[in-house]
């Protein structure tokens, strides 16, 4: 969301223009979505394009987050964040499709508000769902193709200019692909038009495999 994407020198006022932009928006169009994904959110975690890290305040305490970003600028935004913060994080600058982790290393990945900008979004879901664990959740909220005829037509005509701008997609449904990827939507919202919705997803066991058969069950 907002085209943050390819801003490789951000600045400190830049980040701060982009996080006032983004508390508007959060409180008239998506309030509580931060704190609805990253509640849900467990043991090891992974965020993927964490960007300037306003999700960090909404984790559980005993939450061990890891995030990556290609944005170094980003990065060096979250990082002070959690220091301020004082929550240990892990950061390291990487692609949302090529993942530095084994597979199966995270029991949650989250992603929110970055989906819209990633330029194949079912290959960073399909890395996510490759570097979860069996079972382990995948928490997601993002602005999606809007429900309501006039708000959708208004995305299409958006699109035609952030998209050549900035990468960012308005008519993407990521959620829709999710059961072809390997995972099952356990928990859903949609809401503003049916254009923002947040999934907290599990990824599927193989067929007879159980809680018993994971080396890290929850
Ligand atoms: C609109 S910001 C959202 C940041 C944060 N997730 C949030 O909820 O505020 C989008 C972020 O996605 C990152 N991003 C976009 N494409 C990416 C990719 N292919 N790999 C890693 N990060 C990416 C951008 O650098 C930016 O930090």
């Amino acid at each position: 969301m907002s085209g943050m994407a390819g801003t490789a020198g951000m600045s400190a006022d830049q980040a701060a223009r982009y996080d006032a932009l983004m508390a508007r928006l959060e409180r008239r169009y998506f309030p509580d979505t931060r704190a609805w994904v990253c509640g849900r959110a467990s043991r090891e975690t992974l965020e993927i394009a964490i960007g300037t890290g306003l999700n960090l305040a909404h984790y559980p305490a005993d939450v061990r987050l890891t995030g990556v970003d290609h944005n170094p600028a980003a990065l060096a935004i979250a990082r002070g964040r959690a220091r301020r913060q004082g929550r240990d994080l892990r950061l390291t600058e990487a692609d949302a499709t090529a993942l530095p982790y084994p597979d199966a290393a995270f029991d949650t990945v989250v992603c929110t508000f970055a989906l819209c900008e990633v330029p194949d979004d079912d290959a960073a879901i399909t890395e996510a769902l490759r570097v979860l664990r069996p079972g382990g959740s995948l928490l997601l909220a993002d602005h999606v193709v809007a429900t309501t005829r006039l708000v959708r037509f208004g995305q299409r005509a958006l699109e035609t200019l952030t998209i050549p701008l900035s990468g960012e997609h308005f008519t993407r449904r990521p959620s829709a692909h999710l059961l072809a990827l390997g995972a099952e939507v356990i928990a859903s919202d949609r809401f503003a038009h049916g254009a923002i919705e947040r999934v907290h997803a599990r990824k599927r066991r193989a067929a007879g495999k159980t809680d018993h058969d994971d080396p890290r069950p929850q």
